[in-house]
């Protein structure tokens, strides 16, 4: 009897996936090198907050920026210490004043909202996509009021979100645009890479991500402007511009520490090179799990959008719990029990974070959206976003394709144990 037909774990099995999955690593001897001569130079930074040459930070930093722009045909890159740091860097750039209003998805991580909240602007939640996750343009359209000032257009698991549609109504509405791109570096949309076709884009270098400096990240953008706004919010912008100066615009402005060091700098160099392969290997884990799983009822696969390419941070599934009549909750824990562990079933919708639920107790210094700077009423209760919340509650399930190092054999062991799974739901439905 084949594996798949045979009882499934959870009721005392064999386990399908044997083998433990191995934590992504992508640091090589080329980063070990790198940073040798780093650390022989005695420079971890050169970054200082004051005029001259340090205030774009040091040699490794500059190289780093440099490749950026090659890989990703943009003007200015401008490195970070985390992405986070980028995304409150490129709020701030963008010129938001307390109660501005920001539009953005939910089906995401707290760190797009969070950079809204940093300059006590508004977050606007629009529904997302139900092929793509990512944000709906038809629902960004619905959420402009007369105080919307941007959009963050999420390119979430690996793909681009519909920056076309997305950049037509920022212009029809005068409207900025910020890409979040940290999960999906490289990827394509329309022949450019995703996160270089809006005012500022961006990518996370953290420890799961395609390029792994630890900590880091990066902003991208063709605006000259706007790459100065970033560098000076970057390092201490307030003691670097010029009091007296005639641009009314910059004398203000306030500025961090979210320089990233020498040593992630120097990193980031040798795991842009590994960029291809990361992205090839994740295109073909996506592709044997594409062909296998498609075929499995009620199960949909990652939709590519059209003129797209996807780089797989995460391999997104949906269940269809009414058409299997089952708990989407019973077949995760049957798949963990195969071995199957890097699933989950849960991302998260921001606008049911705790936070932004009325019912807890806001603290001392209360939140933009119940103070003076808010114009009008915001929503963050339960069902502003249907589509993302039936996702979460219902639909999703995915695995991590950048967490882990998975072999071949492994990837098949995986689809065996969807299979088994599937052969088996109607025993599995019963107990
Ligand atoms: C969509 C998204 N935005 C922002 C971030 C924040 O990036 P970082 O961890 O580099 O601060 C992440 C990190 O996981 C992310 O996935």
């Amino acid at each position: 009897m084949s594996n798949s037909n045979s009882k499934l774990a959870i009721f005392g099995g064999e386990k399908t996936l044997k083998t433990t999955l191995k934590v992504y690593n992508p640091i090589g001897n080329e980063e070990l090198e790198i940073v040798k001569k780093v650390i022989k130079s005695g420079k971890l930074s050169e970054f200082i907050g004051s005029k001259g040459d340090g205030f774009s930070g040091g040699k490794y930093v500059k190289e780093f920026e440099s490749n950026i722009q090659n890989y990703f045909s943009v003007k200015h890159a401008i490195t970070f210490n985390s992405w986070t740091s980028g995304l409150i860097a490129a709020v701030g750039a963008l010129g938001i004043e307390p109660g501005d209003e920001i539009i953005l998805s939910p089906w995401t991580m707290s760190a797009c909202a969070m950079a809204i909240l940093h300059w006590n602007a508004i977050p606007v939640f629009a529904d997302i996509e139900e092929d793509t996750f990512c944000i709906d343009p038809k629902s960004i359209e619905k959420n402009i009021s007369q105080y919307t000032k941007a959009i963050i257009a999420i390119d979430i698991a690996g793909q681009s979100a519909d920056v076309n549609a997305i950049n037509k109504i920022a212009k029809k509405y005068s409207l900025k645009v910020i890409s979040d791109t940290a999960q999906a570096p490289g990827a394509i949309y329309h022949d450019n890479y995703a996160g270089t076709q809006t005012d500022i884009g961006g990518f996370s270098f953290n420890y799961h991500k395609h390029i792994n400096t630890g900590e880091g990240g990066v902003a991208v953008t063709n605006s000259d402007a706007l790459a100065n706004k970033l560098r000076l919010i970057r390092n201490h912008a307030e003691s670097v511009v010029d009091k007296t100066s005639a641009n009314e615009e910059l004398i203000n402005m306030i500025g961090f520490n979210f320089r990233m060091g020498e040593i992630e700098s120097a990193i980031g160099i040798e795991q842009l090179k590994k960029l291809n392969f990361q992205i090839n290997r994740k295109q073909e884990i996506a592709s044997l799990l594409d062909k296998n799983l498609r075929k499995l009822d009620g199960l949909s696969i990652p939709v590519v959008r059209s003129n797209s390419t996807h780089v797989y941070y995460a391999y997104t599934l949906k269940v269809d719990e009414k058409k299997l009549n089952i708990k989407r909750s019973k077949i995760k824990d049957a798949l963990v029990a195969e071995g199957v562990t890097a699933l989950s079933t849960e991302y998260c919708n921001l606008h049911l974070l705790p936070l932004f639920q009325k019912k807890i107790a806001y603290g001392k210094r209360g939140f933009p959206w119940k103070s003076e700077f808010c114009k009008r009423d915001i929503s963050y209760e339960k069902g502003i976003c249907p589509i993302a919340e039936k996702l979460n509650e219902q639909e999703f399930l995915g695995f991590g394709i950048c967490a882990f190092d998975y072999t071949d054999d492994q990837i098949f062991k995986i689809i065996e144990a969807f299979k088994k799974v599937w052969k088996n739901l109607d025993f599995l439905r019963k107990n």
